[in-house]
């Protein structure tokens, strides 16, 4: 099958070249052409340049091609989400309205709120009526142009329930259309039976949790998150360690609620990524200029629990690259909205539209270690494409805040017509 998408009035984020990603003052350049034509051919991007150019094309009599016309809207590369939690059990609104109330995010974590509530019912949930819940979030954010998503564990926190987490985004990444990373985040609490004997969880985590997971190939990633009342850094470079040792290359919850530590140690473990980084100086700055882990920003997660926002503009000012993920999970942000985000990253995180479509495609995808295949309109890149409603520019995403600009959506080079997966 081909596909010909042609008379697009604005093809946003080209590029002749692939880069892993791009990192300061180039994160606020976004290369576009304009009355643009791109070509799939199977699941891969061919071809795209401007109008006038599409003669070049040679097609042999007997192919397929669909035509579609995109006058006056615009074709992005789907997004690419690096953080994610959409596999979970029950909505926490309750939390939501305690917060309302005055009740902080910590507090309601120490009285058995929080991840471990999530933990309590994920242990009660069926796999099947996880994965379906999970399978209708997908479907949402497929709807709002996510082409490719990280999933992680961490609301099970027994190996049987973070096994079960984890087979659940196995079978997710066996039927849906999009590209999925699953990540084990055993480390996300300690569970309140081992409050006064963390290593013994972290023993269970290290040595029944992992050689299972590494058995079964469940996952790609490890993550901890390090911070305030939840893992120190000692801890987590020791699960890091233990998760590197199987294969599984750290990513890392730092700084979020504190100056955790959590930057420094996944920088030290070559983490692909450190995310969330509300609490930020130099000290943190020098220690991602020193590596090449992804420093990437939940800025749904900031403004849901009404934190500070993460210093995108210092990053940024200082030659770092800077990712952008929803972190979509019932507690701190439930929207998987990456069109949200980006208004998000522009209004509370002072980025440039630029910027945040820089950081929530091509280093988002550097995020969750797909960027050689996804995250920019480029030749043998995965046809993975949102098609806008009528926008005269792509400026207007950002702008238009809290709406949905994606009309349609192709996905490994096939127009989806049908949602339901
Ligand atoms: O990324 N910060 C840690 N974990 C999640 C929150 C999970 C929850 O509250 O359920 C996060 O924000
Ligand atoms: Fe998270």
């Amino acid at each position: 099958m081909r596909v010909i998408l042609q008379n697009i009035a604005e093809l946003v984020q080209v590029e002749d070249r692939v880069r892993p990603w791009v990192a300061g003052r180039e994160m606020s350049e976004l290369k576009t052409i304009k009355n643009a034509f791109l070509y799939i051919r199977e699941e891969l991007i061919e071809d795209f340049g401007p109008m006038q150019d599409l003669t070049r094309l040679n097609f042999e009599t007997d192919d397929l091609v669909m035509e579609i016309d995109c006058a006056g809207k615009l074709v992005f590369p789907c997004y690419c989400d690096s953080h994610t939690h959409l596999v979970f059990p029950k909505t926490r609104e309750q939390e939501f309205v305690d917060r309302i109330r005055g009740l902080s995010y910590e507090e309601i974590s120490k009285n058995g709120g929080g991840i471990l509530n999530s933990a309590h019912h994920l242990q009660e949930m069926s796999e099947d009526e996880l994965y379906t819940r999970a399978l209708e979030r997908i479907e949402d954010i497929i709807a709002t142009g996510t082409g490719a998503v990280e999933i992680k564990s961490g609301y099970g926190l027994t190996p049987e329930s973070e096994l079960k987490m984890l087979r659940v985004i196995d079978r997710l990444k066996k039927v849906c259309p999009i590209m999925i990373k699953s990540t084990f985040l055993g480390a996300h609490a300690v569970p309140a039976e081992y409050k006064n004997n963390r290593q013994e969880y972290i023993n269970i985590l290290i040595h029944e949790m992992l050689p299972l997971i590494a058995t079964e190939e469940l996952a790609d990633y490890i993550d901890v998150f390090c911070d305030k009342g939840f893992f120190t850094p000692e801890e987590t470079e020791q699960i890091l360690m233990a998760g590197i040792k199987y294969g599984l290359r750290a990513k890392v919850h730092a700084n979020e609620l504190d100056y955790s530590g959590g930057i420094q140690a996944g920088v030290k473990y070559n983490a692909l990524s450190v995310d969330h980084l509300e609490h930020i100086c130099d000290e943190e700055i020098n220690s991602l200029l020193s590596g090449e882990t992804m420093p990437t920003i939940l800025p749904g997660a900031a403004f849901f629990l009404k934190m500070r926002p993460a210093p995108a503009r210092k990053l940024i000012d200082a030659g770092l690259p800077v990712a952008l993920a929803s972190d979509f999970n019932p507690g701190s942000s439930p929207t998987g909205n990456m069109n949200l985000m980006l208004s998000l990253a522009c209004l509370q995180n002072g980025m440039l539209p630029e910027e945040a479509i820089n950081a929530a495609t091509i280093n988002s995808a550097y995020a969750m270690g797909i960027s050689e295949s996804y995250g920019s309109i480029a030749r043998g890149k995965v046809a993975n494409v949102f098609i806008t409603k009528n926008l005269d520019n792509y400026q207007q995403v950002p702008y238009f805040f809290g709406t949905n600009p994606v009309e349609s959506i192709i996905l490994n080079g096939q127009l989806i017509t049908d949602l339901a997966l």
